[in-house]
């Protein structure tokens, strides 16, 4: 095999472009990784040469990119939040955007001290993005993430292993169906919500990621919706339930939040102004569909 230096690996971007949007930074990334090295230290030597078995590597990893996986699946990482997540194909690859629901549970629970202990599941907890995220900022909560991927639940666990948070705990439950604890001070879920008839599941990453981590049935509203109802008997009075969802889905998910008797519901925007989380409390009163089912 020919050596070949760091400068020639990043001229071939170019053969990238057509597959990705990013080809530069893409190659910068699986440099970094095969090398151990940061960007800085490309730019400084860019005419270091490649080892043998690194070249090789480089050589199967620009194959899978100009294939079309996603860059986290071949370096198997991506950071959220900071924290440096390893990622698979058993979910979701973590998104930026997703940030933006940690932001506001944090915000939600901005009067605590800072030694107040809070119950917190995630749901469709996959690689533990959301429920890690917490833990880092608040290591007093008691933190549980749950998923029905049982090799979802373990990566999650892997990642609250390699974060040593003890504070956390990962188990395997089909929504509720494993869940004990009834007086959670907050339950916060990414759950799937796409509808299996959307076009985008045949572009990008998503092909990548399994559909079991993407779509949900009722035009991507069956999980959100089971959450919602669900979420009401596991919740502590004044306890919050936040759900990120589709950018068109905020009106619905609004009014399924309302009718299952939260109150104070709103919807934030997302970096890209699109309405992406929705949230609202459990309200004092009784829910009024459940004080219908019980006086029936
Ligand atoms: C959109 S992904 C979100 C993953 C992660 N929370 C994040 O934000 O990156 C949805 C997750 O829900 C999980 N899931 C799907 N159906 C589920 C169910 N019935 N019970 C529990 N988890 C489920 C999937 O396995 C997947 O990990």
């Amino acid at each position: 095999m020919n050596n070949i230096t760091v400068v020639q690996c990043l001229q071939r971007a170019s053969e990238l472009e057509s597959t990705s949007d990013s080809a530069r930074l893409d190659i910068e990334i699986i440099l970094c990784h095969i090398l151990q090295k940061n960007r800085t230290w490309l730019f400084t030597w860019p005419d270091k040469i490649l080892g043998e078995e690194q070249h090789v590597l480089f050589n199967d990893f620009f194959q899978r990119r100009k294939n079309g996986e996603p860059i986290a699946h071949i370096i198997g990482k991506r950071e959220f939040w900071s924290l440096p997540l390893a990622v698979n194909n058993s979910t979701l690859i973590p998104r930026p955007d997703t940030e933006l629901l940690v932001e506001i549970t944090l915000e939600l629970f901005a009067q605590d001290k800072p030694d107040q202990v809070r119950n917190c599941l995630d749901l469709g907890t996959g690689t533990g993005a959301i429920v890690l995220a917490l833990a880092s900022e608040k290591p007093h909560w008691q933190l549980l993430g749950v998923d029905k991927s049982v090799d979802a639940v373990a990566l999650a666990e892997k990642n609250r292993k390699q974060l040593y948070f003890n504070h956390v705990n990962v188990q395997q439950s089909d929504w509720f169906s494993q869940i004990e604890l009834r007086d959670f001070d907050v339950i916060v879920s990414n759950p799937p919500y796409i509808d299996p008839q959307d076009p985008h599941l045949d572009q990008g990453d998503v092909r990548f990621e399994p559909r079991s981590a993407l779509i949900a049935d009722n035009h991507g509203l069956a999980d959100i919706e089971l959450i919602i109802r669900e979420s009401w008997d596991y919740l502590r009075n004044d306890g919050w339930l936040l759900l990120e969802h589709g950018y068109d889905q905020s009106e619905a998910v609004r009014e399924l939040l309302c009718v299952n008797g939260f109150v104070a519901v709103e919807t934030r925007r997302d970096l890209g102004g699109n309405e992406r989380i929705s949230f609202g409390k459990k309200a004092l009163i009784k829910n009024p569909g459940k004080k219908s089912q019980e006086s029936v």
